[in-house]
């Protein structure tokens, strides 16, 4: 049985959500302008006060940004926050000077201030824009959106449908986040979880379909460090791409689906639920299950399930075979609560740990934390490089590579699927693959905002 709590705080009224009318359909609009702003919005059901938010539009999620593969992007960032922005396209692997990673790529705009983004869209898929300036803080608030690029041949589904989920920490009696960024305790354990979970931008998110339709269902995990472990009831199908980049064979979805900050998954499901049940997509939290999403059944759309899809056209693959030549490279992640480090560079400097915790500082990579001078590694245009990913800490971590998309070897050395963000749990370790054929300085760091705000930031050069 699944629960329909959003909040993990108790609470008794919020089991009447089932009753509520549906949220008002948010814009989705192709503006040239992509406005970031304050704004307040009922993100919490009625009966809550509102919360101001910072999002693109006012809106959190932003609007889709939505391109034909092999357009461009072209968006004017305005940003009427109170603070310096960018914006990154994660996963588009697209010009580096359109990464829009501040100190690395580009200064952060400040406020009052635009930066006119213009990127290729080489890949179809499921990506997403989000802050890439202090943005422990300001994805926290609602810097975030989903960003889209179509196959040109349409794959034969009934309905494409974008589900951002994230979790938000406020405080229920002022509906106001919770402005505790930069807490000691979510920097040094797991990241800054939130109290209430939201898809959409909503607590009760339904979407009504009819029975055989078939849906494609882009996930997207927009949360600052929560993992989210997914399962469907009464819908059934395939799992047709990670990270925007379709699977070799559809996969059945797995009873159990975990994605990890800045993970994406898309499936193509259909409605097996019957007329008048409600078919869901659920999260299983400390073995509860939860609704994140429902899809109550009227009509159906066929008599029969369709029969299996096509596989959804390949990206670009970069040849990654041949590994003898490979560059060998090591990241050794280390530090958190409990963790085992002693001492770290920081800002080029050997420093004890206790030093590092006084400066909010608890990870490193190979023994240095935050940004360096030099980069992590510096590889040459073409080249391939394999990387052992050692998780020596007690949390798990959502590696993130910009600018390019990599492969995990298994123990037996097949390589699995193209992916962008690596979820590596404690005492893990794993090899990545990938061809250094995007010229640039990339940021390569923990997805898990607090993580990266506290030491687990690198970058790489490819170099022409
Ligand atoms: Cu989605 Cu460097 O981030
Ligand atoms: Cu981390």
């Amino acid at each position: 049985m699944l629960s329909r709590r959003s909040f993990l705080w108790a609470s008794g009224g919020v089991t009447a959500l089932a009753a509520l009318p549906t949220a008002a359909k948010r814009a989705v609009a192709a503006a040239p302008e992509l406005v970031a702003r304050a704004n307040p919005v009922q993100l919490l059901p009625p009966g809550y006060q509102e919360t101001s938010i910072w999002g693109y539009s006012g809106q959190a999620p932003g609007p889709e940004v939505r391109v034909m593969q092999g357009a461009r992007i072209l968006r004017r960032f305005v940003n009427q926050l109170p603070q310096a922005s960018s914006v990154h396209w994660h996963g588009l692997r697209a010009e580096n000077a359109m990464d829009g990673v501040s100190g690395l790529t580009q200064d952060a705009v400040p406020p009052g201030e635009s930066f006119d983004y213009d990127l290729a869209a080489e890949d179809a898929g499921t990506f997403w824009y989000h802050s890439h300036n202090r943005s422990a803080e300001q994805v926290a608030r609602g810097l975030y959106g989903p960003l889209i690029v179509d196959e040109p041949t349409p794959p034969d589904v009934d309905r494409d449908v974008t589900l951002m989920l994230d979790d938000w920490r406020v405080d229920p009696k002022t509906g106001q986040v919770e402005e505790d960024f930069g807490a000691t305790h979510d920097l040094s354990h797991g990241g800054r979880l939130g109290n209430f979970i939201s898809t959409n931008g909503e607590a009760a998110y339904q979407l009504p379909v009819r029975q055989n339709e078939r849906l494609r269902l882009r996930i997207v995990n927009a949360a600052n460090a929560r993992l989210f472990t997914l399962g469907l009831q009464g819908l059934d199908g395939w799992l047709m791409a990670y990270d925007g980049m379709p699977v070799i064979s559809p996969e059945p979805v797995p009873e159990a689906l975990t994605l990890g900050p800045g993970q994406r998954v898309d499936l193509f499901v259909d409605v097996i639920a019957k007329e008048g049940e409600e078919a869901l997509l659920g999260r299983i939290d400390q073995s509860k299950g939860y609704v994140q999403a429902a899809f109550p059944v009227s009509g159906s759309s066929s008599a029969n399930r369709r029969p299996a899809p096509a596989l959804l056209p390949p990206n670009r693959t970069p040849d990654m075979t041949d590994l003898a030549e490979a560059a060998t490279l090591r990241l050794e992640m280390s530090g958190g609560a409990m963790g085992s480090m002693r001492e770290a560079i920081w800002n080029g400097y050997s420093r004890k740990a206790g030093e590092l915790m006084e400066n909010g500082q608890f990870w490193a990579f190979n023994g240095l934390v935050g940004m360096t001078e030099t980069p992590l590694a510096r590889l040459s245009l073409g080249q391939v490089a394999r990387m052992t990913v050692v998780n020596d800490t007690v949390f798990p971590h959502a590696m993130h590579l910009h600018g390019m998309h990599f492969r995990v070897l298994a123990q037996d050395g097949t390589p699995g699927p193209l992916r962008d963000t690596l979820l590596t749990l404690r005492g893990e370790s794993h090899e990545i693959v990938f061809a250094a054929d995007n010229p640039g300085r990339w940021a390569f760091h923990c997805h898990m905002l607090s993580h990266a705000a506290s030491g687990m930031m690198t970058w790489i050069e490819v170099t022409t």
